[in-house]
């Protein structure tokens, strides 16, 4: 394994396909920190909990969503790695199942520390997860986007220190 850069803060999402929600915060999260310009302290990257769409885009309904509010995915689905828990320092989780199949992976206490959930970093709205937009309409790919704008702002004042 490469070593780890330790003047970064790197940070994983993760979600269930790695083709929706958590492609899109990795997307919101990179965004944020360009135009806060720090990009060159942080590594991100997403993953997802099953390896189905591995090699794929994100789901044309979620990159078409995203674009209408200016942001471009290019990410390609990946599956969680065990290596990840060493080489990052957050992972951050869309809802109860991600946590579960997280900690199903994770084999020690500081691993296990290092999953977060995106919900507890909301700063305006309220919800206690990120909602699978995968098998509903429009408006669940844009609940998606509303939460991942101010659960990212919120992380990042809470890392960035
Ligand atoms: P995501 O959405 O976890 O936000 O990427 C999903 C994508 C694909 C599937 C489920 C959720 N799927 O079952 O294939």
């Amino acid at each position: 394994m490469k070593e780890k850069d330790m003047s970064k803060k790197s940070v994983l999402f993760v979600c269930l396909g790695n083709i929706c929600r958590s492609p899109m915060a990795q997307t919101v999260f990179e965004k944020i920190i360009s135009e806060k310009g720090v990009d060159d302290k942080f590594i991100v990257d997403s993953a997802g909990l099953i390896d189905y769409h591995e090699g794929n885009k994100a789901d044309s309904r979620m990159r078409a969503h995203a674009e209408k509010r200016g942001y471009e995915i290019t990410h390609r689905s990946r599956p969680v790695r065990k290596s990840d828990f060493d080489k990052f320092d957050y992972i951050v989780a869309m809802d109860n199942q991600n946590i579960r199949g997280l900690n199903s992976i994770a084999t020690t206490d500081e691993h296990r520390d290092k999953i977060l959930r995106m919900t507890d970093y909301l700063q305006k709205q309220q919800a206690d997860y990120v909602p699978d937009p995968y098998y509903g309409g429009p408006e669940g790919f844009e609940l998606v986007i509303d939460l991942l704008e101010d659960a990212c702002e919120g992380l990042f004042k809470e890392i960035n220190k």
